[in-house]
């Protein structure tokens, strides 16, 4: 398959046909891994720079792990070691980097470079995390709702915690998959009110300070951490520490069947115990390990197959 976005940058790039697709597709590279199957060669002579303004540990190693798989290859650029660092424009970046690579992978603190970024590049530029957004983490979490619960469609998902970049791209997810889905957050850190609006053309979007209230019926309870590497403010813990804490309490409030998940790192005691995270309901390894499959899909898409994926 290919996709008709040159970039994924929020989620909201891709329809639900295509979200649907590349959830098969990497479930087909999920299967083939787990039989043993000889290793891909959909993106053989292919490379992908990494750029890093922030720490990483599944983002960049799933990457790096999924090129690899696939006859491709990574260059990991941890922005203190790039002339960026120096002053050098994104844009002249941007451009430069288009000149070696197939496909720009960047995580980054403001949104707003990695569009630049994107309008600078004449390869696909994919977000690994910006402030706003984490697309790649909703693909994997799609997978990982899907596998579990064996549908999308008609589901329940709650969030429970800080609305911002994890829950602004589930939401959108959410929308593209027709689950519904309900926030509990302080009124300060509600998601992007323009993609809660956009969602509402498809979905139900509840949004509420009320924990119980939201993970009630729920099919699936997500949150993350309250500290973000762009936004660590420990004075803010105090909104959210006790009331937002995922425990078996506010479990018990979901359905008979519900799972936990959490994109992680994840700080037990704080917004979720241990005994959920590390209870039976939890998800969350397969969550990890779904970024491996669900990004090569995505890779696959967006530079796998035929003739090279530069556009000039
Ligand atoms: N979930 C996620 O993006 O993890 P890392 O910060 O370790 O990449
Ligand atoms: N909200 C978190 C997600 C980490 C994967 C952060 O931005 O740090």
């Amino acid at each position: 398959m290919r996709l008709r976005t040159k970039d994924f940058l929020t989620f909201a790039e891709i329809d639900a046909n295509e979200t649907r697709r590349l959830l098969d597709l990497a479930e087909r590279f999920k299967r083939r891994m787990a039989a043993g199957g000889a290793p891909g060669t959909d993106l053989a002579g292919r490379t992908m720079a990494m750029i890093f303004q922030k720490p990483s540990t599944r983002t960049r190693v799933s990457f790096e792990a999924g090129m690899f798989q696939l006859g491709g290859h990574a260059v990991n650029l941890p922005a203190s070691d790039m002339q960026l660092s120096r002053g050098e424009t994104i844009e002249d970046t941007a451009a430069t980097l288009s000149r070696y690579v197939d496909v720009i992978m960047a995580r980054v603190f403001e949104h707003g470079d990695l569009v630049a970024l994107a309008a600078n590049s004449t390869v696909p530029v994919v977000n690994g995390l910006s402030n706003s957004f984490h697309p790649c983490q909703t693909l994997a979490d799609l997978l990982t709702i899907r596998e579990r619960m064996g549908r999308l469609r008609g589901l329940k998902v709650c969030w429970v915690g800080d609305g911002n970049n994890v829950c602004n791209s589930l939401i959108y997810g959410c929308a593209r998959t027709g689950m519904d889905i309900s926030v509990a957050t302080p009124q300060r850190f509600r998601p992007m009110s323009s993609v809660v609006s956009e969602a509402r053309d498809t979905i139900s979007v509840e949004q509420t300070a009320n924990p119980s209230r939201a993970v009630a019926g729920a099919d699936v309870v997500m949150t993350d951490t309250f500290s973000s590497i762009h936004d660590d403010d420990p004075a803010k813990h105090r909104l959210f520490i006790p009331s937002y804490t995922v425990d078996d309490r506010l479990m018990s409030r979901a359905a008979d069947d519900a799972i936990f998940m959490h994109c992680l790192p994840a700080k037990r005691g704080r917004e979720v115990s241990a005994s959920v995270i590390d209870g039976p309901r939890s998800a969350v390894w397969d969550q990890a390990e779904n970024r491996l499959h669900a990004q090569k899909a995505l890779l696959a898409a967006l530079v796998g197959g035929r003739g090279r994926s530069r556009r000039s």
